[in-house]
């Protein structure tokens, strides 16, 4: 029997594939990942293959504290750290601990389709935030939240994506940042930071994450190795507060099994300590980097006019604005005869704000083949307008 290789990204031979959110097969840490096993046995022995603590695996949490502080400047309590399974996971768990079907939940719009897909899961009555070149807008928040107000709603969760967001690649400005924390604080909100694109930033430091400027207990920031190593790991963690982690710890579904992943979390952790994590993601930086610069360059060279394009300073993504009479989906049926494929915006929000807009992932190509890509999306677009 042939067994399918992937459940998920099929790739078609001489096409451009702009959809695919993922990173490059030829940039998983190969090396790093053999060595990594057999340094976790030598470190930890047997204890690597019990169940683990509710917690997380310690090493890993420690290296996670370490880190957390001296690159965000924040002194951040072990007990704040919490061992997830990826951001998909942790978004699933804050839905179950921290909100009842029907909450009024805040998203971006756009925002990650994949997140919104596990909050409707949750039965939540979901409203969405424009978002703009510097992020969330808080003008549109705050009219949302003055209208919730007035029929006597309150929002229990935000959803936000500050830092390299997805799909648009743009970051929240630090004023806004400021401002979201006080709303959330006065309105009596949670945050929920995902914050999967941090290491992933390519001029300069990523901007300071809402967990670091807040009061502990307003934000729950997600972080992954999904980008930054891989996503197959299924690893990630969550900082929030001490209360707030003991929710996490204390369920009935870590009591029976520990934290998810243990037996990856503590392989991670001795590729952590190794240094490979930082050789890695310094390696990433600058390969992303040209391919950004890649996609960015052709975009300016290629789209037609009445196009305008983000260029992001992190992350995975650049967001088109087509003209406003260019339809996103009616464009991707025409782009395949191109050989060309992306996300169009309707998919990325749920009202519909985002329809002339499309999402291109430069993660996935190499320099010559995004610059290809760009050259058949402007003739798509040509077609179309
Ligand atoms: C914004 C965002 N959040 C979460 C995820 C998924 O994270 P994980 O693999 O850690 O579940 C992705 C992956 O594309 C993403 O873009």
């Amino acid at each position: 029997m042939v067994l399918p290789a992937s459940t998920q990204m099929v790739l078609r031979e001489g096409h451009s594939e702009f959809n695919f959110g993922q990173p490059d097969p030829d940039l998983l840490p190969l090396d790093a990942m053999r060595r990594a096993p057999s340094a976790a046995l030598d470190t930890f022995g047997a204890d690597m293959l019990g169940y683990g603590a509710p917690e997380g695996a310690w090493p890993l949490l420690a290296w996670i504290q370490a880190r957390v502080g001296s690159r965000e400047h924040i002194d951040v309590g072990l007990d704040e750290c919490i061992g997830t399974a990826g951001n998909s996971d942790a978004i699933d768990q804050v839905c179950t601990l921290f909100t009842e079907p029907g909450d009024v939940v805040l998203v971006e719009s756009p925002t990650y389709h994949l997140g919104l897909r596990i909050l409707q899961d949750h039965g939540l009555a979901l409203e969405a935030v424009p978002v703009d070149a510097d992020g969330l807008s808080i003008e549109a928040l705050e009219a949302r939240l003055a209208d919730l107000g007035r029929s006597g709603r309150s929002p229990r969760l935000l959803y936000t994506i500050p830092t390299f967001h997805n799909p648009t690649g743009v970051s929240l400005s630090p004023e806004r940042r400021r401002t979201l924390i006080d709303l959330a604080v006065r309105h009596g909100f949670l945050i929920l930071e995902d914050d999967v694109y941090r290491e992933l930033a390519y001029d300069g430091p990523a901007p300071p994450s809402l967990f670091s400027l807040a009061p502990r207990g307003v934000v729950l920031r997600m972080g992954s190795f999904a980008k930054a190593l891989a996503p197959g790991l299924r690893l990630g963690w969550l900082n929030c507060s001490a209360e707030q982690a003991r929710r996490f710890a204390d369920g009935g579904l870590r009591d029976s099994g520990g934290a998810p992943n243990f037996t990856a979390a503590m392989m991670v952790a001795a590729l952590c300590q190794s240094g490979d994590f930082d050789r890695h993601v310094a390696r990433l930086r600058q390969a992303y980097r040209e391919r950004r610069d890649a996609l960015a360059g052709a975009l300016a060279a290629h789209l037609p006019p009445g196009c305008t394009f983000t260029t992001p300073r992190g992350g995975y993504f650049i967001w088109i604005e087509l003209p406003s009479h260019v339809d996103g989906d009616l464009l991707l049926d025409r782009a395949g005869s191109h050989r060309v494929s992306f996300v169009p915006g309707g998919r990325v929000c749920i009202d519909g704000r985002s329809r002339h807009c499309v999402r291109l992932a430069f993660s996935l190509m190499k320099p010559d083949a995004l610059a290809e890509g760009a050259r058949r999306l402007a003739a798509a677009i040509g077609d179309a307008t």
